[in-house]
């Protein structure tokens, strides 16, 4: 593998923009206080900065319902403060992705007050209008079509019904959205991270979804049917075409896709000569079974997947799913850091990741998020993993100096930046460490896998690139292991102390612990 542009040999670092950092006292993060904490981001060792969406919007989906695709809402601040972030960020050699979120725009998007205005308006074949509905479901729970007065139709939404779907098949409404990329593209963006990139062409005869034969009451409702006939249309792939042909236009940009689908689906949006998305996300590491043997499993199984050029890439969290590490556990934080940044290819990580924050439980009334408001109880809701970043000890952890929209976790006090600092032992210095190893190590970005084996709940792949050869050893289990291996000279381990050599080549690792190791190659 040759890595030649930014985003291949970069890490990415996600920021849900409303809990970063405040600068306005509202309590709601913003785009200053993005600027104010540029620092901690280089200091980090990151490359790319992914901010999720703050352009105007009534924000019934916290800005993921666009009201418009070139403007700044007042909440994160004006188009100035927005030129002056992106030329820092620039300054500081970093880049900059949006968010574009193409399959729908807000009920409240000067398009779509057009095209419910009347059935002949211009506009009216931008979005999805049917006589009947089907049986397509909306992903926040209850059916996706919205009854409306004014014309007498129902029209499509897969998610709010503030949030309605573009008609991709409408050569003008694809033309206004390429418009809009064009938009920050030429003031200096540096790619896209494409929102429900999969999910942005539907069945032009709208037939309905055959029955979920494996769905049990107390699933999500949006579970109820197989999605064959609302999701990975097989023309979605020549949209994303024409979306990175957009990209292409401009010198060295990015094309990231959101798909969650299975491994040989989600390849297809590297594209035809791979000219689709050129980081279609690869969400594995967020679905499968936190014990060597399935993770070995998955990272072959998508290594093997990979079309030839393809590039890699890894996450292990973002605003929509459980913090990594409430979902394997804080002993296991520091073992799934070290996981994501020894594997080829593009990391991304989720703000709040590198200081082991953990999803922050929300109380009933303090629930924000649609996702649990609508089908309350199942654990769809998303508030917990997007509370505010706690960067001190200071009643509001230096987040804001006025009230949260969403609470801090109760451990704040303690868990936070500048206390994570001040220990060098601490998982944040380890994230440094193992980011700059990426850096120092190209092997761990480049090189090819090898070797990938679990056995008693201990996970070991290889690296290699001309004549380099590492060896990562990960102890998934709640118990010390002992393996045969080479030691070789130890890169990095998670936790120090919690390995040892042993006679006749064998290696002690503690529970939940990891290692790093150059082997001594002939060469
Ligand atoms: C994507 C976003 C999610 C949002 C949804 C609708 O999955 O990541 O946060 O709610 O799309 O735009």
């Amino acid at each position: 593998m040759q890595a030649t542009a930014w985003w291949q040999h970069g890490v990415i670092y996600e920021i849900y923009p409303r809990s970063f950092q405040d600068s306005d006292g509202d309590g709601i993060g913003d785009l200053r206080g993005i600027l104010h904490r540029l620092d901690y981001v280089v200091k980090l060792g990151v490359d790319a900065l992914w901010i999720s969406p703050f352009y105007p919007s009534p924000m019934a989906d916290f800005g993921y319902d666009v009201a418009d695709y070139c403007g700044i809402d007042p909440l994160f601040g004006t188009m100035q403060d927005f030129d002056q972030l992106l030329q820092e960020i620039h300054n500081r050699g970093l880049k900059l992705i949006l968010d574009l979120v193409p399959n729908h725009t807000s009920d409240q998007h000067p398009w779509f007050l057009e095209s419910r205005s009347s059935r002949d308006n211009p506009k009216r074949d931008w979005y999805l209008w049917q006589d009947e509905p089907n049986n397509w479901q909306s992903n926040f729970g209850g059916s996706g079509w919205e009854w409306d007065d004014v014309t007498g139709q129902y029209y499509y939404h897969s998610f709010l019904k503030q949030q309605p779907d573009l008609n991709w098949r409408n050569p003008l409404a694809r033309r206004a959205i390429f418009e809009a990329m064009r938009f920050w593209l030429a003031r200096g963006v540096d790619g896209f991270r494409v929102d429900v990139i999969w999910l942005m062409i539907k069945d032009d005869q709208f037939r309905d979804n055959p029955p979920n034969p494996s769905y049990q009451t107390g699933q999500p409702s949006s579970h109820r049917f197989l999605p064959v006939f609302n999701s990975d249309r097989p023309e979605v792939h020549e949209v994303v075409s024409k979306m990175r042909a957009v990209i292409d236009d401009y010198r060295d940009r990015v094309l990231i896709g959101e798909i969650y689908l299975p491994i040989p689906k989600l390849m297809a949006y590297y594209g035809k000569d791979l000219g689709g998305s050129q980081l279609p996300f690869n969400f594995q590491l967020l679905q499968t079974a936190w014990t060597a043997e399935a993770l070995a499993r998955a990272i072959s199984e998508y290594d093997n997947a990979l079309p030839a050029g393809a590039w890699p890439n890894w996450v292990l969290g973002n605003h929509d799913n459980a913090r990594i590490a409430t979902r394997v556990g804080s002993h296991q934080a520091r073992l799934s850091a070290m996981l994501l940044l020894s594997l080829p290819g593009t990391i991304t990580l989720y703000y709040g990741e590198e200081i082991g924050m953990t999803n922050v439980p929300i109380l009933p009334d303090l629930v924000q998020d649609p996702a649990e408001k609508n089908e309350p109880g199942i654990g769809l809701g998303r508030d917990p993993e997007r509370t505010p970043m706690p960067w001190d000890s200071s009643p509001l952890a230096g987040f804001t100096t006025g009230q949260p929209w969403l609470p801090l976790g109760h451990d704040h006090a303690s868990l936070n930046v500048v206390n994570l600092e001040q220990d060098p032992e601490s998982i944040l210095h380890l994230y440094r460490t193992l980011i700059a190893l990426r850096k120092s190590h190209p092997v761990l970005v480049t090189g090819e896998l090898h070797s990938i084996a679990a056995a008693n709940n201990v996970l070991t792949y290889e690296r290699h690139e001309s004549g380099e050869q590492l060896r990562i050893i990960l102890n998934f289990g709640d118990t010390p292991a002992t393996i045969p291996s080479e030691i070789g000279e130890i890169l990095a381990a998670t936790s120090p102390g919690s390995t040892s050599e042993r006679p006749n080549k064998l290696i002690q690792l503690g529970a939940a612990a990891g290692l790093i190791v150059r082997l001594h190659t002939s060469r």
